[in-house]
């Protein structure tokens, strides 16, 4: 890294539609940029597989309708003030940025006008879609952008180590008096295998999710956790930890790797089936059934594999849609199923839940602003408490927009009053007695230790026992890999390990922690 792009404006880490639209915003108003990503891609990010859509406003809909369908879908926890701001300002900040400015190609009617589908909870059409890949469409069209603006420096296989604060690094002991804030943060080159000091005004977490912590997850291999753990060693507030969401309909399948099945698909009319054929979502939720909000229909499939002794259910499609139009509105997913032997236009889709999306995160607030000095956060590591216990779908890519947009604003409103962290009063990474490699295989098997712990103990229906025995194995296995992480030289893996056992600890101990049942933090006992 240059340095030019180790002193800047502010460094953006991920490049998702938070991150990425905020780096957008922020060039164009003429600060200086770094955005890092640790993937080979720029385009590597939840945002790329999104696969449903994002809400814009239905030709029967209004703010209101959808600030009332959010808050259903969230159980009573969502943050009022902050789903006001997503209902009101999500379809002009749509408008300007993806479909003025990025012209991303969203479906369209024959008389040209957009399109709109419906997912599960909510009460009209209203979301825009591109076929099944509307994550990817998105991003790729912001990437283009982003590497065509100037005053970006653009780092891909560059992984985030840690936070910078005065009160952890400075070389001054006196800073650890003043409040906290952060000033960059230390960078992992994945190639030179070097970590450099990354200083800036600003810092934005844009980092995602953590679906990689669960055996079973519809989320990509960069979704470990990383912003979160990072934000809470260096003293951010994390809140809703407890509140993972289960994807009700991911495909299951022996041999292939878990994938998203959209509840697009139960949009346009699919209903979740048993092996015989039977439609099963009416006796759980005669009002919605098969659209209701996920954490009911996610738990309703576990009932159901329970009491039939099966390990997953399925989806009927192909008896309420043609072939013809299945292939055109679902190409992807009617390619992958096939790949794997099945064909979605003539036979039914086994699926199970998997572990989709975190709905807590690192607490922020209109504007993205932590409750560190000068770092922000957008998109799913952070929690505006817009999806409060339980996400209606579709809504995510528009928060992360959203929040994206204001985040950076805001910057650019604050950078005259904020001024780089001298230099030579943050020490450079210290790895000088490091001469140890990380065994691969001991960071995988750790890390699938991790996963099943999860999957097993704090997954859809959790109880005092399990959560438990999570604690205390998750601390053990936290403290291996602390003596290890002290040991061995970086790598990419083994900073995604680390993380990782932090992450799970923090939603085991939420989920511990809170007895109450309520959206997608479901306890038995
Ligand atoms: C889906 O297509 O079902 C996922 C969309 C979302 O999680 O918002």
């Amino acid at each position: 890294m240059n340095k030019a792009c180790r002193q800047t404006d502010v460094l953006v880490i991920g490049a998702g539609i938070a991150g990425g639209t905020a780096a957008l915003r922020l060039a164009e108003a003429g600060l200086r940029v770094t955005l890092v990503t640790r993937a080979a891609e720029l385009y590597e990010s939840n945002t790329y597989y999104a696969q449903g859509g994002i809400i814009h406003r239905g030709p029967e809909d209004s703010a209101d309708l959808l600030v009332s369908d959010i808050l259903k879908a969230g159980a009573g926890l969502s943050n009022p003030k902050a789903v006001r701001i997503l209902a009101e300002e999500g379809p002009r900040v749509l408008n300007e940025m993806l479909i003025k400015r990025l012209n991303v190609p969203f479906a369209r009617a024959a008389d040209g006008r957009l399109d709109y589908t419906r997912e599960g909870a909510h009460s009209t059409e209203r979301i825009l879609y591109v076929g099944d890949l509307t994550g990817r469409a998105i991003e790729e069209k912001l990437v283009e952008r982003l590497q065509q603006t100037p005053n970006i420096c653009i780092m891909s296989r560059h992984s985030a180590v840690d936070l910078l604060t005065p009160a952890h690094h400075s070389r001054d002991p006196l800073d650890v008096y003043e409040p906290l804030s952060c000033i960059g943060a230390y960078i992992f080159d994945q190639e030179t295998r070097r970590v450099e000091t990354c200083l800036a005004k600003f810092t934005l977490l844009a980092t995602g999710g953590l679906g990689q912590i669960f055996l079973h997850t519809t989320n990509p291999p960069g979704a470990r956790g990383d912003g979160l753990a990072m934000a809470y060693r260096a003293g951010a507030r994390i809140i809703n930890a407890e509140y993972v969401q289960f994807h009700p309909t991911a495909f299951y399948h022996r041999d292939a790797p878990v994938f998203l099945i959209s509840e697009a698909l139960r949009g346009e009319g699919a209903k979740l089936v048993d092996e015989r054929g039977r439609p099963f979502m009416e006796k759980y939720d005669p009002q919605w059934a098969d659209l209701a909000p996920r954490d009911v229909v996610a738990r309703s499939i576990h009932h159901e594999m329970l009491e039939r002794g099966t390990d997953h259910v399925y989806l009927d499609l192909y008896t309420h849609m043609p072939a013809d139009k299945i292939k055109e509105r679902f190409p992807s997913i009617y390619e992958k199923a096939l790949f794997y032997g099945v064909d979605i236009t003539k036979e039914l889709i086994p699926v199970v839940p998997a572990a989709h999306y975190f709905c807590g995160g690192v607490w922020v607030d209109e504007y993205g602003r932590t409750n560190i000095q000068n770092l922000y956060a957008a998109g799913e590591v952070s929690c505006t408490g817009v999806h409060g216990a339980n996400r209606l779908g579709s809504s995510s890519l528009l928060e992360g927009l959203v929040w994206g947009y204001r985040a950076a604003e805001d910057m650019v409103r604050r950078a005259p009053e904020v001024s780089l962290f001298p230099a030579a009063n943050v020490p450079p990474w210290d790895d000088s007695g490091l001469h140890e490699t990380s065994d691969p295989a001991l960071i995988s098997q750790d890390m699938s230790t991790i996963k099943n712990i999860m999957w097993n103990y704090v997954g859809l229906v959790r109880t005092t026992h399990r959560l438990e025995r999570a604690i205390g194995d998750l601390r053990n296995l936290s403290l291996e890999i602390d003596k290890f992480y002290r040991r061995v030289r970086l790598t990419d893996a083994l900073i995604g390990l680390r993380n990782s056992v932090q992450a799970a600890i923090i939603v085991t101990d939420a989920a511990w922690s809170n007895r109450q049942s309520r959206g997608c933090h479901y306890r038995a006992s």
